[in-house]
């Protein structure tokens, strides 16, 4: 095991290429550990940026971009944090001897819906919901007439929701195309139509993989909306034989995957039924609330894992966090906070976006308690006495 100290000839340099919340929380946990951070994104002053030795503005879409800043960096790793980036770019840094994490591939395949979907199902036999891939509107009429109603409609290249929709009956089939070739932020070529699975609820399998050993989370619940996360609590209760089959579906596709890092293993139970649904190759906006439970965080855990470094850690503590939306536009966000949201067992983390805007994520709540359902009652109840002006 090897570490350093930054801005040496000989620094151990971590690249991030996505600089939001979870790439903040990184960079500091590289931080801790010696790590030289350069954060890379779209727009200056970005959370991570706000924490790092450097930082470059560019157009993460851009392959000659993309390959510019690594190729000026060379750094030991790159940590892709985002989904919006250039994939050609990666491959080749990696055929150049940079190490991707946790692979180009593994990035290439999770990026894009119909990849993965095909990669769990197909190769690596993982229960999911039915599905089929379509890219004309009479294609998707077939897909939806035959998997049956409510169906659930998304773009093979998209996130946090967009371009996504349930399709509850055959009058709004053309609803959700329409709205699927408007609010795709990738390319809406094609779509994935999947059976809606009426699931009990559904799980973060947090799940961290070095060279020689993989470690679970203890299983995050969490709450949807509108795409996005709204609350999550850990650990969510569940029954022996559906926790084994969890974690054997993380297990295999991370090893599927391959390579170092903390992956979400996003799945939905029924009873003791575990449909594998998607996986982020990196840490998980629902895993924020590790940052209160767990003596490591999934971000700590990202980087030791990164590193190579041993990935023991303990549950301390049930808990929830609560995401805070911004409900106005402002460019010089300030935040009223209730004076009993700082207590010995809640927290408010702001992340340090520049500006705010309706639906934008500015910081995140946090809380413990005794159980997890009684962090989850509070957390509603302290997240609405933050507020932006
Ligand atoms: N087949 C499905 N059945 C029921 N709910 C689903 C299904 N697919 C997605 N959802 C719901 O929508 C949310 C977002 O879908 P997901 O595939 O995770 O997209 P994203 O990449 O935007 O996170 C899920 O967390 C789940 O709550
Ligand atoms: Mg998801």
């Amino acid at each position: 095991m090897r570490l350093s100290t930054p801005l040496k000839s000989n620094s151990i340099k971590i690249m991030l290429l996505g600089s939001g919340e979870l790439g903040k929380e990184v960079a500091i946990e590289a931080n801790r550990l010696g790590c030289e951070v350069i954060a890379v994104d779209r727009y200056p002053n970005a959370p991570a940026m706000l924490v790092a030795h450097r930082s470059y503005v560019i157009n993460m879409k851009n392959k000659e971009q993309v390959l510019d800043v690594i190729r000026r960096e060379k750094p030991d790793f790159v940590l892709p944090e985002i989904e919006a980036i250039n994939i050609e770019a990666l491959f080749e840094a990696e055929n150049e001897g940079i190490h991707i994490i946790p692979n180009a591939e593994a990035v290439n395949k999770t990026m894009n819906r119909k990849n993965i979907r095909k990669f769990a199902a197909e190769s690596l036999g993982l229960k999911t919901s039915k599905y089929k891939f379509v890219s004309t509107y009479e294609d998707l009429k077939n897909a939806c007439d035959e998997l049956g109603y409510p169906a659930v409609v998304k773009p093979i290249m998209s996130s946090s929701g967009h371009g996504q929709s349930i399709v509850k009956s055959p009058e709004e089939v053309i609803t959700a195309w329409e709205f699927a070739k408007s609010d795709a932020r990738g390319s809406a070529d094609e779509l994935i139509v999947e059976e809606f699975i009426d699931f009990d609820y559904e799980i973060t399998l947090l799940t961290a993989k070095n060279d020689s050993e993989i470690v679970f989370c203890p299983p995050i619940g969490h709450i949807q909306k509108g795409g996005d996360y709204i609350f999550s609590w850990q650990e969510m209760e569940m029954s022996e034989t559906a926790l084994q089959k969890a974690q054997h579906i993380a297990k295999t596709i991370v090893e599927g995957l391959g390579g170092r890092g903390i992956f979400g293993v996003e799945m939905f139970i029924k009873g003791d039924e575990v449909y594998f649904s998607e996986v982020s190759p990196r840490p998980h906006d629902t895993g924020l609330v590790t940052l209160i439970t767990q003596t490591q965080s999934e971000f700590a855990l990202h980087i030791r894992a990164v590193l190579n470094l041993p990935l023991g850690f303990e549950f301390l503590t049930p808990g929830a966090s609560a995401a805070f939306k911004a409900d106005k536009t402002t460019y010089t966000p300030s935040f009223n906070i209730a004076h009993e949201v700082f207590s010995q067992t809640s927290r408010f983390v702001v992340f340090g976006k520049p500006e705010s805007h309706p639906g934008r994520r500015m910081g995140v709540l946090l809380v413990s308690d005794k159980t997890s359902k009684d962090a989850l009652e509070r957390a509603k109840l302290l997240i609405s006495k933050v507020s932006i002006d």
